[in-house]
């Protein structure tokens, strides 16, 4: 396994929609373990393709807490089939935009389609920290960040911060 560079935002290949992939094959699985150790060392609970600059739709995630044994959740090709119709707000932070966190509100609950490490068709019910998790990781392969669904003013005062922050790192 190979811990990969991690894209900051803003960059191009954050914001375009990433393609589907033929087949899970040994490549899809290499770049899946290599996400899942760029991710755990981040650390973050979810990582998505194109954050690695791979604009393929492929993710992977792990939502279990601190004290739990890790549970990776590799997707290939992800379709949201289903999403409730009531909604949940969670502070939701993002490894392209490093330490900026922000209200999102979206449904709490969905159904995703994907297929597996194995090229297996899968459906996962998704509620609470995981329902969001999925939704901000699909989001990524559709090129939408989630400061996307928040108002331009609160978008703009993060993007801002990013930018500082950003410079600070490299003149450290
Ligand atoms: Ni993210």
């Amino acid at each position: 396994m190979a811990k990969l560079d991690i894209l900051i935002a803003p960059d191009r290949r954050l914001k375009t929609k990433a393609k589907p992939v033929g087949q899970v094959d040994d490549r899809v699985r290499k770049l899946m373990d290599d996400m899942l150790e760029t991710m755990y060392a981040a650390p973050g609970i979810g990582l998505a393709a194109p954050q690695v600059g791979v604009l393929e739709r492929v993710l992977v995630i792990d939502c279990t807490g601190k004290d739990e044994d890790n549970n990776p959740v590799r997707m290939v090709n992800p379709e949201i089939l289903w999403q409730s119709d009531t909604l949940n707000s969670y502070e939701e932070g993002c490894l392209s935009l490093p330490e900026q966190f922000a209200e999102v509100t979206r449904p709490d609950a969905c159904r995703v389609r994907y297929l597996d490490e194995n090229n297996r068709a899968v459906e996962m019910s998704c509620d609470g920290l995981l329902a969001t998790c999925v939704q901000h990781e699909i989001d990524h392969l559709n090129g939408v960040l989630f400061v996307d669904h928040l108002s331009a003013l609160k978008r703009n005062i993060i993007m801002r911060k990013l930018a500082k922050w950003k410079k600070a790192q490299d003149e450290a």
